[in-house]
């Protein structure tokens, strides 16, 4: 299921250009198109196919603009997340970052118009109810507000010994949350229970917490060549993350911690 998702949204995300557009205003989609051409996992998208249709039931084709948005956010927060004012990365995704490519202008321009790219695609969903639209476009938007402030404490905390409350404060801020809109969005769509809701968010919770441990854990023992970015950053930046703070075994059993949590 994951590899057929993952090729169905593969050929589903590239921006296609106006007819007879300016070939200066090209440039930004050429820009996009970059980005979320490299080899991302789609993890986000796949997990809210296989929730929306395979759970709730809801026409594949109809979500298809809700894993669209889904996948532009998450690049945009890429290519900011990428930029020499933040991790200053080199690579991303088995290519060079956007910002190298072209300049950081580029690259948070770029990162602007992924961001109102996925909001078109939200208010694109037709096939579903106005009002059950509207809740879904607020919903995501306060979920963006609070991705940014998790990069904003994120970058705050380098250098600085977190406690483990505050660890999984930052980490759910700034990488959960995305991973609960993925599976709260095809909720609201299928207008489950709110009990159902607060289940979802629980569970995101605890595995938006793993999958960064598990990034964290990536930059000191991961291989470059797989992950298709640079190792050993979070060092280079000292960052204060699960594995700066309780070692590689510490991080490690967090991470489990959290996952059992998760299936529980
Ligand atoms: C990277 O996300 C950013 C984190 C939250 C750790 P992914 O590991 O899902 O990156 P791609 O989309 O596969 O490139
Ligand atoms: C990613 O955290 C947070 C975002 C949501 C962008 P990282 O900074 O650890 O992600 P990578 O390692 O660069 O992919
Ligand atoms: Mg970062
Ligand atoms: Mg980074
Ligand atoms: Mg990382």
């Amino acid at each position: 299921t994951v590899k057929m998702v993952r090729e169905q949204i593969n050929n589903q995300l590239k921006i296609t250009k106006p007819q007879g557009i300016p070939a200066m205003k090209e440039q930004l989609i050429e820009a996009a198109n970059y980005s979320l051409e490299g080899d991302g996992k789609r993890i986000r998208p796949i997990l809210t196919w296989v929730m929306g249709v395979n759970e709730y039931g809801l026409d594949a084709s109809a979500i298809v603009p809700l894993l669209r948005s889904l996948e532009y956010m998450h690049t945009a927060s890429l290519i900011f997340d990428d930029l020499p004012s933040q991790d200053n990365a080199s690579t991303r995704r088995g290519r060079q970052t956007l910002h190298q490519v072209h300049n950081s202008a580029t690259a948070e321009l770029t990162g602007l118009y992924l961001i109102q790219k996925a909001i078109g695609e939200q208010s694109s969903l037709d096939q579903f109810n106005a009002e059950t639209v509207l809740a879904l476009i607020q919903y995501s938007a306060q979920k963006a507000e609070d991705m940014c402030m998790g990069q904003a404490m994120d970058l705050d905390s380098k250098g600085k010994a977190l406690t483990l409350d505050q660890l999984n404060m930052v980490c759910f801020y700034k990488t959960g949350v995305a991973f609960e809109a993925c599976l709260v969005m095809p909720a609201m769509l299928a207008q489950v229970k709110e009990s159902e809701i607060a289940a979802l968010k629980k569970f995101a919770y605890h595995l938006g917490i793993a999958f960064q441990i598990k990034d964290d854990l990536l930059d000191v023992e991961g291989d470059m060549l797989l992950l298709g970015k640079p190792v050993g950053q979070d060092s280079d930046n000292n960052n204060s993350n699960f594995v700066s703070i309780l070692g590689l075994e510490g991080a490690s059993k967090e991470m489990w911690e959290h996952y059992c949590l998760a299936m529980e």
